[in-house]
């Protein structure tokens, strides 16, 4: 492999054009940034202040006006202070995704999420709030960053071996340690199954209550036709084709414990990844919502009732909360899983179309959107309607960010900002953010 980067900018490498850059500052996506004849170049798999030799993802040739380069380090020639033995080997330059940062010190990685986190809500305006201060913090007891993963997407090659997908391929790579996982999905040693003909993906799932569950997913399996194998032990299994979910072995369903309240979600269906985010995002929400006893609560986004549980708590019985969803059996499992709470009625509906609809207002709010956000029509209706507070859960702080900044030219505030590294070795981030009519 050169390493002379004149040489590797001149022509094509047959295996890919390859730079030698120094490497800065993060930017978001789990990137850092360099430079090359004056173009920025977003590089994964390195750490701040590294010397690496990276592979173009993009063809130059083919974007000769970009404003900027992606690419993925190869080499490393000098490491950064923050680099250590990757705690996934399998994850490194070129193999599976989901583990982008697993090279970088556990510290390291918070301060660094921490600076992503500041600078996309300086960009975004942000102003309300000293940004300085929003700094990620760990879960709570979780020294390593190990062991969390509760839910995984296996991916299946044409022989049934189980694997997961290259980052940016369709490879399928083994699956080595799969330390990110939680034991239980460790113990399934999936990397030694064959899976039936037709089985395009398996889903593990690893619940706090009750053993570990298998989705298998293939667009044409006929379920009367698998047989489970003794090998693969005790656990649960379904198949999901494009007609549904059938159970083969359990009910199709796991069950997650939070404090005394025990939840029924559907084996495919949403929970919160982290084996401790659950509990943590409860108690975070509980702190921060201070719903009035007697008070009306909406809770948005809400899946099969985490949140709505702790708000009802909060209005009690005389006070109303409504948890409105769009997944028809997510919504379902909430009034089920939500049903000795009188107080909590449910719905299934697009939340902005919802909250549209509405006539009147409601006390406070927790919302917890995916990835793309709340948006800023959402934002708009709801610095209308809430009286006292909105407590925005959030996933993605790029779009977070974002509404932030809406809802801050509508006049209210953000009174706190708490993040949280629930996906160690990646670059992703959860946040709490309250706000407040100024
Ligand atoms: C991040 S999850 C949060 C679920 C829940 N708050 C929890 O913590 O378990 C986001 C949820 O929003 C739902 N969802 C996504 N887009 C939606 C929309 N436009 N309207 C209503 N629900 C939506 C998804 O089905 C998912 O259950």
């Amino acid at each position: 492999m050169s390493t002379d980067p004149e040489r590797d900018a001149s022509g094509p490498a047959p295996d890919g054009r390859l730079l030698t850059l120094s490497v800065g500052a993060p930017a978001a996506g789990g990137t850092f940034v360099a430079r090359h004849e004056g173009r920025v170049v977003f590089v994964r798999g390195t750490a701040p202040g590294e010397t690496v030799i990276a592979r173009l993802l993009d063809d130059p040739a083919e974007k000769p006006d970009a404003r900027f380069w992606r690419a993925e380090a190869v080499e490393v020639l000098e490491p950064g202070v923050d680099r250590v033995p990757t705690v996934w080997e399998e994850a490194s330059a070129e193999g599976i995704g989901g583990a982008e940062w697993s090279h970088i010190a556990l510290p390291a990685q918070r301060r660094i999420a921490t600076e992503v986190m500041q600078e996309l809500l300086r960009r975004a305006g942000v102003s309300s709030y000293p940004i300085e201060e929003v700094q990620v913090e760990p879960a709570t007891h979780d020294m390593d960053g190990l062991g969390w993963r509760t839910r995984m997407r296996f991916a299946v090659d044409e022989e049934g071996h189980v694997g997961m997908r290259g980052w940016r391929s369709h490879d399928v790579h083994p699956l080595g340690a799969n330390p990110l996982a939680a034991r239980a999905i460790r113990d399934l040693d999936l990397g030694s199954w064959t899976a039936p003909e037709g089985v395009e993906a398996i889903d593990a799932v690893a619940p706090s209550v009750g053993p570990a569950s298998v989705v298998l997913v293939g667009r044409d399996l006929d379920p009367a036709t698998i047989r489970v194998p003794e090998e693969w032990g005790d656990v649960d299994v379904s198949v999901r084709t494009s007609r549904g979910l059938v159970p083969l072995r359990g009910d199709g369903m796991v069950r997650e414990r939070v404090g005394d309240r025990l939840f029924a979600v559907s084996a495919t269906g949403f929970w919160q990844s982290h084996r401790r985010a659950a509990e943590l995002l409860s108690e975070a929400v509980s702190t921060a919502l201070r719903a009035p006893r007697g008070g009306s609560a909406w809770d948005l986004y809400g899946g099969v009732g985490l949140f709505a549980a702790v708000a009802a708590e909060q209005v009690g019985r005389d006070g109303t909360v409504v948890s409105v969803e769009g997944n028809r059996r997510a919504s379902q499992l909430a009034a089920e899983n939500l049903q000795d709470l009188p107080q909590v009625s449910t719905g299934t509906a697009d939340v902005t179309d919802w909250v549209r609809a509405r006539r009147g207002g409601v006390d406070v709010v927790v919302l917890d959107p995916p990835r793309n956000g709340a948006g800023l029509e959402l934002m708009d209706l709801l610095a209308a309607a809430v009286r006292q507070r909105i407590v925005y859960v959030s996933c993605e702080p790029s779009t977070l960010a974002r509404d932030l900044a809406a809802i801050e030219k509508k006049g209210w505030g953000l009174t706190e900002l708490r993040a949280f590294d629930l996906f160690p070795h990646t670059h992703h981030i959860e946040s709490v953010a309250v706000l407040e009519r100024v």
